[in-house]
């Protein structure tokens, strides 16, 4: 989400956030550290608590679980015009924005797109991936259904003579300029598009038009597309499937859980409060245990315009301001054309988006729900796990400078017999919170109504109201803020938990704490945590950094002790193969490091633990998301997300894939060049 992040996620926020009453976890060391003593010290001493701290280790050694197991040769981060993969092996763009995914369906034609093709269309902007294989319930590896998020438009690249930022947009951010994302350390590589226009706007769209935004709504949310490899080992799609489904922000969706019709969720449109229309930059995803999918609605404050039109004191918009919605035009002007968009004719629609989706990819006629009872942020994904008395653990971060990492535990249990029987299973249970303690403790807060401060003196009326406002009950409670919590996602050999904290760098050296221990974070880490008693259900837990990304000859990076790592910036998404190698895309590149985004993979225990090795770089202006392996990881899919940001159609950066007309954000296909070997082990 490069762009947004460019465009919203300046010092306002940064300040919003830390304007909680929560704890920053530097008020926790500098407590425990003057009890002991000792004086307050920054990065080193936060770093040698960190790296110090006590972590269980896993039982067996298994060899097969060492870095050894791949043997590819590391390719060096490339600046080049196309993406470069390691030796022996093949990466071919899969699916571009734009291709046909139902039978029938017009071809891709930047010239003449609209909203009727975009419906069948692959959507805009790839970010997380899952395969899900068929027959559902099976193994199988070399036939599924793929689901892809389409997490948010460059119309600036999709339509010709689109101007972005809009005028007003820009004048609005001009007043209040945004923070770069990232403190640059090869400056220039590509332009960050933040100020006024420079072309001349009569010429150009300086609005844009109903088809426009319809074509837009469109792009958003997920593509469920079946693919099969045929007996020649070439991956296709099935085009006249009758799985192959367009989820759209115009498709309707149930609201499920405490929150479903609480008044904060009613609007004009829906009296009840428990009927959406569509879902929102879909980030990052995951799946539950009995096969369905889960969708993360990430920026949603970008779609909806005109906070600073509330009155001051407005609850509602003191409750926007939390997640930071956009105070007057919006940059895509969406609320020109609905109602829905703008907050004075709308004030509760954005309480409808920034949930967990669910919905089943085996039934094409299924109703997506927003699952409230994990809470509402800018979620980045959710990732499960199945706890040792049959509950189900769901993780997931909202992905902000300051912000929280987050579990939700399922009160009932699951069946493994019973598909149907789960269905409602994430309705009832208990959100957390995490606290990261500084001796490599920590523990899951219970985000509660009538618990501790989540009361009605607070703001809160019920267990609803304290979902739709999670920031503000994590506020509350003195969870840990961190750098940007972005994808979670659980070992399947080891059954330890990485949380990706992207970035920040907004934090300053007297908010250094220590598993967010260096200031202006531009880099990024990888925290590890190991539940207590490996119990997904647990409610302690114990974490250590695992690592601390940056350029390796940098003293403050961290890579297993190696200096032999590939350096990376800004881990966003990762994958676990099945023997337990973490693969680790990246967004920020060129900005912390040069090169483009990539893909990057290190060993999670024994030989080569923590030492990364880049795999795969993508293309100008891309991000890399979404990685993910067929069950036995001869195939791994990635997404170049928004190849080309930065340019428009009229002066591109790049026009990857296809080398004319305009950039297409795809997802790639990366295989052995035996099409049967698994994806990164060399003979
Ligand atoms: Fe959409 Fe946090 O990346
Ligand atoms: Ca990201
Ligand atoms: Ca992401």
């Amino acid at each position: 989400m490069k762009r947004s992040e460019e465009f919203y996620e300046g010092d306002r926020e940064a300040i919003l956030s830390t304007a909680g009453r929560g704890e920053t976890m530097q008020d926790v060391l500098t407590r425990r550290w003057s009890r002991r003593g000792v004086v307050k010290g920054g990065l080193a001493t936060g770093m040698v608590l960190t790296l110090g701290a006590p972590v269980l280790k896993a039982a067996a050694q298994d060899e097969e679980l060492a870095l050894n197991a791949l043997g590819f040769e590391p390719i060096v981060l490339d600046e080049g015009e196309d993406m470069v993969v390691a030796a022996g092996h093949v990466a071919v763009p899969f699916l571009r924005w734009g291709d046909p995914i139902i039978a029938g369906a017009p071809e891709w034609d930047i010239a003449s797109q609209s909203a009727a093709s975009q419906e069948q269309q692959f959507g805009y902007n790839c970010d997380w991936i899952g395969f899900m294989p068929l027959p559902q319930g099976s193994g199988a590896s070399d036939h599924g259904l793929l689901v892809v998020n389409h997490e948010y438009t460059n119309p600036e690249l999709m339509f010709p003579g689109y101007i972005t930022p809009n005028p007003e947009f820009a004048a609005a951010q001009a007043a209040t300029p945004a923070v770069d994302n990232a403190t640059p350390i090869e400056p220039g590589a590509t332009p960050v598009v933040t100020g006024a226009p420079s072309v001349d706007i009569p010429e150009f769209l300086t609005n844009p038009t109903q088809e426009i935004v319809d074509t837009e709504l469109a792009a958003h949310g997920l593509s469920v597309v079946e693919i099969r490899r045929n007996e020649s080992g070439t991956w296709e799609v099935v085009l006249d499937s009758q799985y192959n489904r367009r989820i759209t922000a115009m498709t309707p969706m149930e609201v499920t859980g405490p929150a479903a019709g609480i008044d904060l969720l009613k609007t004009s449109e829906d009296e009840t409060g428990t009927l959406v229309m569509g879902t929102l930059n879909n980030c990052a995803g995951g799946y539950t245990p009995w096969g369905t999918v889960l969708t993360g609605e990430e920026n949603f404050q970008q779609y909806f315009a005109n906070l600073a039109q509330l009155p001051e004191d407005d609850p509602i918009r003191l409750a926007h301001e939390r997640y930071g919605l956009t105070e007057d035009a919006s940059e895509r002007r969406w609320e020109e054309f609905y109602s829905r968009f703008d907050l004075t004719q709308e004030p509760n629609e954005p309480f409808r988006f920034g949930w967990i989706v669910e919905f089943d990819p085996y039934d094409p006629n299924s109703t997506p729900k927003k699952r409230t009872a994990l809470g509402r942020n800018k979620n980045e994904g959710a990732t499960s796990a199945v706890a040792p008395g049959g509950q189900v653990a769901f993780y997931n971060g909202d992905d902000e400078r300051f912000d929280y990492a987050y579990k939700f535990v399922t009160a009932g249990t699951y069946n493994p017999d019973d598909r149907v029987a789960n269905a409602d299973l994430m309705d009832e249970g208990t959100l957390y919170v995490a606290v990261f303690n500084d001796d490599g403790t920590g523990e899951w807060l219970p985000i509660t109504y009538g618990e501790g401060p989540l009361t009605e003196e607070n703001g809160f009326t019920s267990q609803g109201d304290v979902l739709a406002m999670t920031r503000q009950a994590a506020d509350l409670l003195g969870a840990t803020k961190m750098d940007r919590p972005e994808d979670f996602e659980t070992n399947p050999v080891t059954g330890k938990v990485y949380l990706v904290c992207t970035n920040n760098s907004n934090r300053v050296l007297d908010e250094v704490d220590s598993a967010n221990p260096r200031p202006q974070n531009f880099a990024g880490h990888i925290i590890e945590i190991t539940e207590t008693d490996n119990d997904h259900a647990a409610t302690t837990f114990a974490w250590e950094i695992f690592i601390l990304a940056g350029d390796v000859a940098d003293s403050g990076t961290w890579y297993g002790g190696s200096e032999d790592a590939s350096s990376f910036a800004a881990p966003d998404n990762i994958a676990f193969d099945t023997v337990g190698n973490i693969w680790i895309s990246t967004d920020g590149l060129p900005n912390s490091l040069a090169g483009n985004d990539g893909l990057f993979v290190a060993a999670t225990e024994g030989e080569g633990r923590g030492v990364s090795r880049q795999f795969f770089s993508t293309v100008p202006g891309a991000e890399c998301s979404g990685p993910e392996f067929n069950p036995d990881n001869s195939a791994l899919f990635a997404s170049v997300q928004h190849p080309g940001e930065g340019g428009t159609v009229e002066e591109p950066v790049t026009m990857w894939p296809d080398g004319a007309v305009a950039p297409r954000p795809s997802v790639v296909l990366i295989t052995n060049e035996d099409p049967t070997a698994p994806v990164g082990r060399m003979p």
